[in-house]
């Protein structure tokens, strides 16, 4: 027997869940080209290269890889990131930057599966490369703040947890952690909430530090707020990027979005300034959306330094929240009209004007016969469409047919030879 389960951590996507999933790409969308950026896309299948870090990053660990005939060792991808890395690099000297491009991909991860994460999963991604300055991170993050919104969350329903990578790599500075581990220390303590602290103390050690570092470091993360945080550090100056781009969403209004959190880290080792993720006020769930400053990830595939920020947005957590709070709209199938022939021997003469209206413009299913008139009004009600045509025999002797408007339940005759003119659907 074949399994007809779709494989472990996947998912089928019937028409009711294509259609949320659409919804949810055409927002991402119109928000992304509101702000000026442009989609691309690129094969689900990489080099596996593109993904091998020496930090020890999860993700390398999570790949569905393989080698192919000809001994390639390819990967699906797990995120887009490495892809637009070598996609801008491939073409460094033709782009005009900075560059502001979004993509909505799908990726495949090995994951240990919980709620919220899948082996397969969407995720919108929007970047802009080649840009610096604190701008690339106020253009990144309002536009994040305006899909959330858009996607009908309030303010009080999401939050941005930020932070920035030189405020830890400082601390690691300051606890003498040598500058070739502190990748890899970084992305240890970005699994604090799921090791058991002695798990972490010891994965620590691992990397090298002592008790006193470990324990000084998860101290440190556990810091309330940014005077804390600025009291406890020696370099001052790791702090002054932070603080602006704060400033700034406090300037546009979106203050109370943002909030500083010393102990975001992100998992990917290629973040090199600031980073965030979005999650609920209180951190119920887990990271709607991720992503952060990457200034080194193109030099690292043997390429310029050429300076990036961007995120990347997940399809599974937001719909669960969506879901939860009651905030998911109730989709139907995008139809103008269902006729009922009612009867085979008027399938074909449906049939026909069916072609017509579409040739008009309008989005027309044909339901065959024979049917009865209330299994007839059902379907149509189950359809949700808003006009549905009756092929009854008087009428049809008389080269008319009837058109009920479902919504006020009123119905008249209609001649077929001017049923094009769409009088019926209100439109002269
Ligand atoms: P990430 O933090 O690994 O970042 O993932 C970003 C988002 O993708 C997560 O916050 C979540 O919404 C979604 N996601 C990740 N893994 C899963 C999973 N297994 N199941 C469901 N959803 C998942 C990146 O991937 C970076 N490349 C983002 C980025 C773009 N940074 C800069 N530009």
């Amino acid at each position: 027997m074949i399994d007809l389960q779709p494989v472990k951590g996947t998912r089928d996507f019937y028409p009711p869940q294509l259609r949320l999933r659409n919804w949810l790409f055409n927002s991402w969308r119109k928000s992304a080209q509101q702000a000026g950026f442009e989609e691309y896309d690129a094969c689900v299948l990489e080099h596996e290269a593109l993904y091998i870090r020496k930090a020890g990053d999860e993700i390398s660990q999570q790949l569905y890889n393989f080698e192919d005939n000809s001994a390639r060792r390819l990967s699906l991808r797990p995120e887009m990131t490495p892809s637009l890395a070598r996609m801008i690099l491939q073409k460094q000297k033709s782009l005009s930057y900075p560059v502001r491009w979004f993509s909505i991909p799908q990726c495949f991860r090995y994951e240990r599966m919980t709620r919220g994460r899948k082996r397969e999963h969407y995720q919108w991604n929007l970047d802009i490369i080649g840009e610096p300055t604190i701008l690339a991170e106020l253009e990144i993050i309002s536009t994040l703040i305006r899909s959330l919104k858009e996607l009908g969350l309030d303010s009080e329903d999401f939050r941005i947890f930020i932070n920035d990578r030189r405020i830890l790599n400082a601390m690691l500075e300051q606890l003498k952690v040598p500058q070739d581990l502190q990748n890899s220390v970084l992305v240890v303590l970005d699994k604090r909430d799921k090791l058991p602290v002695d798990a972490l103390r010891s994965e620590l050690a691992n990397q090298g530090l002592n008790d006193n570092q470990a324990a000084q470091l998860i101290q440190f993360l556990e810091l309330p707020d940014f005077k804390a945080v600025a009291e406890r550090l020696e370099n001052q100056d790791v702090l002054n990027e932070l603080k602006n781009i704060l400033d700034q969403f406090q300037k546009m209004g979106l203050g109370t979005c943002l909030q500083f959190d010393i102990s975001i880290v992100r998992g990917l080792s290629y973040y090199t300034g600031t980073v965030f993720e979005v999650n609920t006020p209180t951190k119920s769930s887990r990271a709607i959306s991720g992503g952060g400053r990457y200034d080194s990830l193109l030099s690292a595939f043997g390429g310029p330094a050429i300076p990036a920020v961007g995120f990347g947005f997940g399809d599974v957590v937001i719909l669960e929240i969506l879901e939860e709070t009651k905030k998911l709209p109730k989709l139907k199938q995008e139809l103008d009209l269902v006729i009922f022939a009612l009867d085979s021997q008027h399938d074909e003469m449906a049939m026909g004007v069916a072609h017509q209206l579409r040739d008009a413009g309008l989005k027309v299913q044909t339901q065959f016969g024979p049917m009865k008139m209330q299994k007839a009004l059902q379907q149509a009600n189950n359809l949700g469409v808003a006009f549905a045509m009756f092929c009854f025999p008087d009428e049809l002797n008389r080269d008319e047919v009837v058109i009920r408007d479902l919504h006020n339940r009123e119905q008249k005759a209609y001649s077929l030879s001017k049923i094009t003119d769409l009088p019926w659907m209100g439109k002269d």
